[in-house]
């Protein structure tokens, strides 16, 4: 099909009192079958709008959507964000089941599930944040209530450069509840979110959000990941609004992890440039922070400074009218800009509720750019 009757429209906001300024829906493309000029079209669009929601997408293959995310980095190398294995001790180990045919493509979701893509009898597990939150909700509250999983950028953070781009392909969604997603980090926040919602922020409204001194600041400093981090963090517990870690002194010592390569911890100014729109993102994903490297060479260490200076940055820019949360429906895909927004598993499944979910990225070809 051509450019012909694809439209391009602003998401609307998703609840009163919303102030989100990203996201758009595309109609009018069939991505299964995707010429040059409408992948042009979403290509723009996920640059200006940092997420584009196509609907109505059943049935799409896992090769198509394999095809239309890498489309958006043909030289990255294809390896999957993660590499080719995760290790048993990290915490993304029980998350992500590989689709054998494509080492690119992860089944998620909740529940059992016969047969798909090739695989049989999944026991998909949701994850749940008692198993990542230092304070869950009480078990008798989990009904109702949840919290932010993780906010953060899809990313190994180690040897492999964050992906340009996510697609998530909803092929099944359990029907109808909502869940009220509390902040608990003593602001009372709450919102008002759908079963199983994608929660995404935007690294430009992070930014924009920043005093102008915290603005010059960031623009000129860097922070150090740790390295291995998804199995140094194993131990830590997270704060309930999801935004990084609690410093208990539970990060693994370099002695209990695989052997470090220094050519391999990833290292990223904090603010990162859209390429095609000249816009800044404050990009952090605090959770495997290890150090900051400030603009005048001197480096903050100290885990604790380091998460307290992170997260009053960050914090303004996850309250609900900033946050988009993604109402699923059968046969969505979703593409998120990677190097632009933050989001995060969010809610908890009862028995019976199953989502099945494909979710595709690779390794980008190089790294992002700061301002
Ligand atoms: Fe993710």
């Amino acid at each position: 099909m051509g450019s012909i009757g694809i439209e391009v429209n602003p998401l609307s906001k998703p609840f009163e009192g919303s102030d989100i300024d990203f996201g758009a829906e595309i109609s009018g493309v069939d991505v299964e079958h995707l010429n040059d000029n409408a992948f042009q079209i979403i290509r723009n669009a996920l640059y200006e709008h940092s997420i584009v929601v196509l609907k109505n997408q059943k049935g799409l293959s896992s090769a198509a959507q394999f095809d239309l995310t890498r489309r958006f980095d043909p030289a990255a190398k294809g390896l999957y964000s993660h590499g080719k294995s995760i290790d048993k001790r990290s915490v993304l180990h029980k998350d992500l089941t590989t689709v054998p045919s494509l080492p690119q493509v992860q089944v998620i979701g909740h529940g059992k599930v016969d047969a798909y893509e090739g695989l049989t009898n999944l026991q998909l597990t949701h994850p749940h944040h008692r198993t990542f939150h230092k304070h869950p909700i009480p078990l008798e509250e989990d009904h109702d209530f949840t919290h932010f999983y993780r906010w953060h950028i899809d990313s190994a953070m180690y040897e492999l450069d964050p992906p340009r781009v996510t697609s998530l392909f909803a092929a099944g969604v359990p029907k109808g509840r909502r869940q009220t997603v509390r902040y608990d980090d003593g602001t009372g926040e709450e919102m008002d979110v759908p079963l199983g919602t994608t929660a995404f922020i935007s690294g430009y409204r992070m930014y924009d959000l920043l005093s102008e001194e915290d603005k010059a600041w960031v623009r000129t400093s860097s922070v150090e990941y740790a390295a291995h981090p998804y199995i140094w963090m194993s131990k830590a517990k997270a704060r309930s609004n999801g935004l990084g870690l609690f410093t208990d002194g539970l990060e693994l010592p370099d002695d209990q992890l695989p052997p470090v390569d220094p050519a391999k911890v990833r290292k990223y100014p904090m603010v990162w440039k859209n390429p095609e729109t000249g816009r800044l993102a404050l990009m952090v994903y605090s959770t495997p922070v290890r150090k900051i490297h400030k603009g005048d060479g001197t480096v903050v260490d100290d885990l604790k400074t380091v998460r307290e200076t992170l997260y009053r940055l960050q914090r303004p820019a996850i309250s609900p009218a900033y946050v988009y949360p993604h109402d699923w429906t059968e046969g969505d895909l979703v593409l998120f800009y990677n190097h632009g927004v933050m989001h995060s598993i969010v809610g908890a499944f009862a028995e019976g509720e199953v989502r099945l979910f494909r979710q595709c990225n690779m390794a980008a070809s190089e790294p992002p750019k700061g301002p």
